[in-house]
């Protein structure tokens, strides 16, 4: 159709940019592309220029449903998609509060009550997505808990251990297999999935926990494998650590009688990157990435957020003066 030999003239260039901004001539996810096509093809655009997305509308026509989005990591994505055009389900087992949230973000942010260790709870959720809005692009399997600590291997709470399971990794399989349910009739969609930097080390955190993200990751690669032959993308991030509940409940029980800015303070003075904080928003804006079309051909993928925090161990060197010779 475009073949070198054409050159159209610029009237039939505008006529044909503004024929694939008409949602009826071709499907919807393919306008970008072919807009983009037409600019670069005939010196509209630069190859530097962003076309896959816009930076206001990333997510623009995009339903997202988002599990533990209540609270924290949750909450700023949910955030971040609906302020780039996306309309998110909040789904969450804390309903007072996830309600709140869908109140506080407003008419594209909605709350359905789930459990994820529940599979019917999940399965009505991806429902409730397609019976609101139609489709399901977004699945985000990011509910998790740290569970109780256990210090080492042989005082490990096997109980304790399958509950952090269910949830860390039962639900998340769950997760995927019903976004897989109603993506691949579409042939599209997007999973993602928290992991995190203590399923990337271990001796970072308890083994229960340290271990079911290990797992998230394995399952992503896993499922990834299968899920490309629909057209659907599977990653995962894993974060540093981020202040947020979970995370400070946690670390104060280390530092008693210190309040929540001191063990802010503490967690910042443990970052690696310097002259940045790891927060919730950065992870925001990485699910953001993974999300939109600019990552469209990523998959199988776990994106670490961790200001290189898993990148290097310092050679613990004793110092010259104290080496005997
Ligand atoms: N904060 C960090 O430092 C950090 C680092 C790496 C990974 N993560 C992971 O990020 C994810 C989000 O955690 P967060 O730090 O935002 O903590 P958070 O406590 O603020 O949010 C977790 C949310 O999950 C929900 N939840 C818990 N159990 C659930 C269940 N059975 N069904 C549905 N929802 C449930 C909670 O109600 C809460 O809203 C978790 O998977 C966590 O393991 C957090």
């Amino acid at each position: 159709m475009f073949s070198s030999r054409i050159s159209p003239s610029s009237d039939v260039i505008d006529y044909m940019l503004d024929l694939v901004h008409q949602p009826t001539i071709m499907e919807n996810d393919t306008l970008p592309q072919w807009r983009c096509f037409l600019m670069l093809k005939h010196g509209r655009m630069d190859n530097t220029s962003r076309c896959l997305s816009t930076e206001a509308g990333r997510l623009a026509g995009k339903v997202a449903l988002i599990t533990g989005a209540a609270s924290g990591i949750g909450k700023a994505t949910a955030t971040e998609f609906i302020r780039n055009g996306a309309k998110v389900i909040i789904a969450d087992i804390q309903r007072q509060l996830g309600e709140e949230a869908a109140t506080e973000l407003g008419p594209d942010a909605a709350f359905i009550h789930c459990d994820v260790t529940h599979e019917s709870d999940v399965s009505a959720a991806v429902d409730y997505a397609i019976s609101k809005y139609g489709h399901l692009d977004i699945m985000y399997n990011n509910a998790g808990i740290t569970g109780s600590v256990t210090n080492t291997v042989t005082d490990l709470n096997l109980e304790e251990f399958d509950r952090v399971m269910s949830i860390n990794v039962r639900g998340v399989i769950t997760g995927i297999k019903h976004a897989a349910r109603v993506m691949v009739p579409r042939r599209t969609g997007c999973i993602l999935c928290t992991a995190s930097i203590t399923g990337i080390l271990g001796g970072i955190s308890h083994h229960s926990y340290s271990i079911s993200k290990f797992t998230v990751a394995g399952i992503v690669k896993s499922t990834a494998s299968e899920l490309c032959r629909h057209g659907i993308r599977v990653n995962c991030i894993s974060p540093a650590a981020v202040p947020t509940p979970m995370v400070l409940s946690g670390v104060s029980d280390f530092f008693p009688g210190k309040d929540a800015t001191q063990i802010i303070e503490i967690m910042r003075g443990a970052g690696t990157l310097k002259g940045v904080d790891c927060d919730t928003i950065d992870i925001a804006k990485a699910a953001l990435y993974l999300a939109s079309d600019d990552g469209r051909y990523v998959s199988g993928h776990n994106l670490v957020v961790d200001g290189a925090f898993t990148s290097f161990k310092n050679m613990e060197l004793p110092a010259p003066e104290k080496v005997m010779k």
